[in-house]
């Protein structure tokens, strides 16, 4: 299998960009707080990517806080025409590394700042406002009040492009009412499909999907279906999980997060992975669809 990124790309927003992206929250400390380990472990890790053709990087400034995207830009600026950065604002971390709701206009704002100054960028391509929901799942209260904001900082410059994270369906069409919706970042993989019927939607708009937790997160996939299925395909689990998302929408794009080289490879290579029809069929039955735990 190819250790360079599939060419098959979506676009995300007005940039086509590749199905199989990278995502940077494992870069930082432990619990996503505090520096990294290894400092030049993960600029490796972000330097192997884009090497490999990896044109969409998915980031925060609450993650860290600050340190995941300061090593983004040492890593990487000045920064490829190609590379699409997506950031997301609405939360902000406690002392003791807590994730907190932060979406007050001046909150949004400062984290906007936050992330320009630590990425090294004049304007943000893409900023998904995250909502709290109820943690890594939504609610469906009133997104009005901060889609107006991004709104705002969209017709400002400061952000080119708006997406929507942790949303339910009826939350992404209040959204679109106030402000054109580049993607949706929400949790979605092989056991946790609740957002089926709305993928599909999204699809038929040609607005990107991005899972967050595509592996599991911070619980990895654990299935004797999907070993087997692995096995059988002289692949691994993992790179199974990622190419049952590629062929489950076009619109899927894809950020698995890791903090190593080889996971990296070995999950870029998953976009060359083709999965027989019967191997499909096994794995849609793990989990029915529209189910989330
Ligand atoms: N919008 C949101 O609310 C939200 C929430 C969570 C995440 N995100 C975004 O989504 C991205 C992906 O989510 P995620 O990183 O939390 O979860 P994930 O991609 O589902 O899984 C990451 C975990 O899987 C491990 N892993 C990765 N590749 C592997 C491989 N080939 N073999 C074995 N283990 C592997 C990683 O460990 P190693 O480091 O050891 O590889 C890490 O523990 C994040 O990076 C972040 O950008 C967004």
């Amino acid at each position: 299998m190819s250790t360079t990124v599939s060419n098959d790309t979506f676009p995300l927003a007005d940039r086509p960009v590749r199905r199989l992206g990278y995502g940077a929250m494992q870069l930082a400390g432990p619990g996503v707080f505090g520096p990294p380990k290894d400092r030049e472990a993960a600029l490796a890790v972000l330097r192997a990517a884009v090497e490999a053709g990896v044109d969409h990087i998915d980031t925060s400034d609450f993650y860290g806080p600050h340190v995941t995207n300061q090593l983004i830009r040492e890593a990487l600026s000045p920064y490829g025409g190609d590379l699409v950065i997506v950031t997301k604002i609405g939360a902000k971390r406690g002392e003791d590394a807590s994730w907190l709701p932060a979406t007050s206009e001046s909150e949004l704002r400062r984290a906007v700042e936050d992330n320009l100054r630590n990425l090294g960028l004049d304007a943000l391509e893409v900023v998904n406002m995250r909502f709290f929901g109820d943690g890594h799942n939504p609610d469906d209260s009133s997104v009005e009040r901060e889609m107006r904001v991004m709104a705002d900082l969209k017709r400002e410059g400061l952000v080119r492009h708006v997406g929507v994270s942790n949303v339910s369906a009826a939350q992404v069409a209040q959204a679109r009412e106030i402000v054109p919706i580049a993607c949706v970042q929400n949790q979605y993989n092989l056991v946790h499909r609740g957002d089926d019927a709305l993928i599909d939607d999204l699809a038929r708009d040609g607005i990107a999907y991005v899972p967050f937790f595509p592996l599991g997160g911070f619980s990895p996939l654990q299935s004797g279906e999907l070993n087997a299925v692995a096995a059988s395909l002289h692949a691994t689990p993992m790179q199974v999980a990622l190419a049952w998302l590629l062929q489950r929408a076009p619109n899927i794009l894809l950020i698995p997060g890791t903090s190593s080289v080889a996971h990296l490879r070995e999950n870029l290579a998953a976009g060359a992975l083709q999965l027989p029809p019967e191997a499909v069929a096994r794995l849609d039955a793990i989990a029915p669809r529209g189910a989330a735990h």
